[in-house]
């Protein structure tokens, strides 16, 4: 790619299933309430699966949504960001590029759970910038409910299900829609605070059926989510050559309103700058930031010439951050 050429964003797409569940529906087979869920997490309902949806599904339905957001559905490469594919194997990313009749083109996933949106972006425009694709469809997609043990109060709450993507061209790196730079990290010593210890290749079986699903540690999460994304953000501002007050919109991974707002707080970013769907939507794993995105475009919270900040903490783990300028997108 030509010096000052950049991957640039130029469609955007989400979708949720459409059953609603809200906390009091939660309270009445878990031993929670409204109250604890909403004051410590900041969710008020999150959308589920149906058990016939799965994660292709999903990811069809946003990745659609985006490429007629972008007004053309010529795309070079398919790179979907999960943790839960249909399949441990194969990946999905060629099931969705067929279904959205682009079978030939290169399709894989990426796996960096929770910040897998901003991995697939750095992924996606990477493609764009070696010269192997001039568009990419990148969509993040998740049924993070079906990792979560029906009985554990301290994940069923948090999580819920959705799709978000994005369609990067390439560009200019001074125009609108512009990613970069970016600030990606990992950390496999603490893979056991958040995990699924079945299942995979490594122990396939297990005697106790909770090892199926996600075992999570989360006040730990919680201390290292806010450490980290603050960290990535800065040094992602750093490199650009900004600084936080140059931010308008802070679209951060959703895990929980305590940890955007704490983020924020170590930033020194003013709390009317930071985006929050978390409310209705709840922690939706890789799909979280283009629902944000998409969101905050509907409701006129972000507009044209924004500069936005993306950040994300995950599973892994994982952690990163990108930048750029709302272009004239809105989800299709
Ligand atoms: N309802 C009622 N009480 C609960 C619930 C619940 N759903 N869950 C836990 N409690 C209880 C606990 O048992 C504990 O009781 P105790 O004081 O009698 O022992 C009390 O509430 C406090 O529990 P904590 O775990 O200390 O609660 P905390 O304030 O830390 O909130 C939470 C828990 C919401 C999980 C928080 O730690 C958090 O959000 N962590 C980050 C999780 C996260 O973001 N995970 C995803 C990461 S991204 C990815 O890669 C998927």
């Amino acid at each position: 790619m030509q010096k000052g050429h950049s991957a640039v964003l130029t469609g955007l797409g989400a979708w949720l299933p459409p059953r609603v569940v809200d906390n009091d529906a939660l309270s009445q087979r878990l031993d929670t309430s409204d109250e604890w869920i909403r004051t410590r997490t900041g969710i008020r309902e999150r959308r589920i699966a149906d058990p016939d949806t799965s994660t292709v599904d999903m990811a069809v339905q946003a990745g659609a949504n985006a490429l007629r957001s972008a007004g053309s559905d010529l795309v070079d490469a398919v790179v979907l960001a999960t943790s839960t594919p249909d399949y441990v194997c194969p990946a999905s990313a060629p099931q969705v590029a067929s279904a959205l009749g682009l079978s030939g083109i290169a399709a894989f996933d990426v796996n960096a759970v929770c910040t897998g949106f901003v991995y697939a972006l750095a992924t996606g425009g990477g493609l764009i910038a070696g010269g192997m694709a001039d568009r990419v469809l990148v969509i993040g997609a998740d049924v993070f409910s079906r990792l979560c043990d029906p009985a554990d109060r301290g994940t069923v709450p948090i999580f819920g299900d959705g799709a978000g993507a994005v369609v990067l061209r390439r560009g200019l790196a001074d125009e609108p829609g512009a990613l970069g730079p970016f600030d990606l990290h990992s950390e496999g010593d603490n893979a056991d605070l958040l995990i699924v210890p079945a299942g995979g290749a490594k122990q396939r079986e297990s005697d106790d059926p909770r090892d199926h699903y996600v075992t999570m540690h989360g006040q730990a999460i919680f201390r290292h989510a806010c450490a980290r994304m603050a960290e990535s953000a800065r040094a992602v501002l750093e490199r650009a050559g900004l600084e936080i007050d140059d931010v308008d919109r802070f679209v951060a991974h959703q895990a929980n309103i305590r940890i955007l707002l704490a983020t924020a707080k170590q930033l020194k970013l003013p709390e009317d700058r930071v985006v929050a769907n978390i409310g209705h939507a709840g922690n939706t794993s890789a799909a979280s930031i283009p629902l944000a995105l998409a969101d905050a475009c509907e409701d006129g919270s972000l507009q044209p010439g924004h500069r936005v900040l993306l950040t994300a903490f995950g599973a892994g783990l994982t952690w990163g951050s990108t930048l750029l300028t709302w272009p004239d997108v809105k989800p299709g």
